[in-house]
């Protein structure tokens, strides 16, 4: 394998399934080069034990279950997708939890995590009912969690919906979701233009 081949890691985190974040998610990863790897995992499938705060009174064991494949997968990507209905202005619990994971696998012995993660990309894909500034603290919080492991900032793809299937009348969101993964820049579309 091409140590240049782009590898996407989309982690589905909406604690109900094929709704608008993930549909968002489809739209985006549609467009990718023919034969980019993309694995899908939903965190709903892969659900991780609470998070136990060790830091100062004992080492972290190696993760075992679920925990052991979603870091495998995570390190495995060079792209990692999180697709996330907004929750409180931030991440729903399954995410926040799996990212809660990433202080342990940090001061795991012999894992290396940190410079594993160091120079990969991070993505969100993210829908809400409300309006874009809302998820600002969500974009906050991933652009430094990023910055905290040395990883890139891919961006956030925004759209809006509240009842599942309301993303497919957000115009503007799946056109920008065309582009999203790709350098080129969205055209504009009307509703977009007439501001
Ligand atoms: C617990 C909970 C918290 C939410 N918090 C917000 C919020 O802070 N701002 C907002 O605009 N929408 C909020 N929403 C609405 C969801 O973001 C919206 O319904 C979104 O379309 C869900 O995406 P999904 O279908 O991918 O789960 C919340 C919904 C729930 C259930």
């Amino acid at each position: 394998m091409s140590p240049f081949e782009r590898r996407f890691l989309f982690l589905l985190s909406s604690p109900r399934r094929l709704g608008n974040s993930e549909q968002l998610a489809y739209c985006a990863a549609h467009p990718l080069p023919p034969g980019t790897a993309q694995k899908w995992m939903h965190l709903l499938d892969f659900p991780l034990p609470d998070f136990a705060d060790l830091r100062h009174n004992g080492p972290y064991h190696a993760p075992i279950g679920n925990a052991q494949l979603l870091l495998e997968a995570t390190l495995q990507a060079t792209d990692l997708v999180l697709v996330a209905p907004l929750y409180w202005y931030s991440l729903p619990a399954p995410a926040k939890l799996y990212l809660d994971h990433w202080s342990a696998w940090l001061r795991t012995p012999d894992l290396n995590f940190r410079p594993r993660m160091q120079g990969k990309t991070l993505w969100s894909i993210t829908v809400s009912s409300g309006a874009r500034p809302e998820a600002q603290p969500l974009e906050d919080m991933l652009k430094l969690t990023a910055q905290h492991l040395q990883m890139h900032w891919g961006g956030l793809l925004y759209g809006t919906g509240s009842r599942p299937n309301d993303i497919q009348g957000d115009a503007q969101a799946l056109n920008r979701a065309k582009y999203f993964f790709s350098a080129a820049e969205a055209p504009l579309v009307a509703a977009e233009t007439s501001a």
